[in-house]
């Protein structure tokens, strides 16, 4: 098959697939150009940068493209829909970075908490602040995790095993063996820490209201999508003490988030990378591999 990575791809996936006779390429186009090549692909691998809207369906249904895999797990950026619709199916790796996220929500607990940040920039700047940056530890604080899933999950365990305090809201899961379930509000109100590992949503889960709830020491995680949490609110909430702080790796604006936002001194900021490690890329390209490989397998058997 007809191969287009056009936000990359692992280079372990793309040998795999040269050696079973895949031709791959990975350069970029943007989407004017996208809509010109697009229908002489099988299949088209993308990560967030990518859109794969009603235009670029349009210009694909009917031609060679068979599919579309998403390199991650969030397909926000597709319509997947009217990709179906239109005879193109649509993939996504869901299982091969929770682990990378839920290490990256720890690296900004512990960042925020000890103020490893501001402490970073300020020596840098030749500042002996030892008297600043007295912190917390996490041990015996109350982390809320919103979103059970697979990330929630590998976070639970992570965070119980530093001493923490686990409780969870999830929408369709109200059970778990060793971890104690909370309703939203109650959630919101418990957490010292609360992270959110919720798919794209319509309006922010997390708003005046919802920061109202919270205690005025509680610390924000979104790792998940950037209106899952309401950027104004959450920069009010700050200002007016009655939030402590926040970590964000997702944004509303995407790649050019409020600079108001990243320069806050009680916010921490990184420019969407939870899967951003070498092992979770590479288990993401071995997803890819296994879907490309079916999907072909499937084909072959069809046309014979
Ligand atoms: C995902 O949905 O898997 C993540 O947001 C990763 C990414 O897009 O880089």
């Amino acid at each position: 098959m007809r191969i287009l990575a056009n936000d990359g791809l692992d280079k372990k996936a793309i040998g795999v697939l040269l050696d079973e006779k895949h031709e791959i390429e990975t350069d970029h186009y943007d989407l004017q150009e996208l809509k010109g090549i697009i229908g002489d692909y099988d299949v088209l691998i993308v990560r967030s940068a990518t859109k794969v809207r009603k235009e670029l369906i349009d210009a694909a249904k009917g031609t060679r493209l068979k599919l579309v895999v998403r390199a991650g797990v969030g397909v926000d950026n597709i319509d997947v829909d009217y990709a179906k619709a239109n005879g193109i199916d649509v993939r996504n790796t869901p299982n091969s970075s929770s682990n990378s996220v839920a290490e990256l929500v720890l690296g900004h607990m512990f960042g925020l908490a000890r103020h490893i940040i501001n402490a970073n920039l300020t020596l840098r700047d030749g500042e002996w602040n030892k008297k600043h940056y007295t912190g917390i530890e996490l041990q015996g604080k109350t982390l809320g995790i919103v979103g059970f899933g697979r990330i929630g999950r590998a976070l639970a365990q992570k965070a119980s095993a530093l001493g923490m305090d686990v409780v969870f809201y999830d929408k369709f899961v109200s059970k778990d063996e060793r971890f104690e379930y909370l309703p939203f509000t109650e959630l919101l109100a418990r957490a010292d820490f609360l992270t959110l590992h919720v798919q794209a949503t319509d309006k922010p889960l997390i708003g005046a209201e919802e920061i109202d709830l919270m205690k005025d020491t509680a610390i924000i995680i979104n790792t998940s999508r950037g209106g899952v949490v309401d950027e104004k609110a959450l920069l009010m909430g700050l200002n007016e003490n009655r939030l402590g702080a926040a970590a964000i790796d997702v944004f509303t604006t995407e790649p050019n988030p409020d600079p108001e936002l990243c320069n806050h001194p009680r916010v921490s900021v990184t420019p969407h990378i939870g899967a951003a490690t070498a092992e979770a890329q590479e288990r993401i390209g071995q997803e890819i591999v296994d879907i490309v490989l079916e999907i072909g397998e499937k084909l072959r058997a069809r046309a014979s």
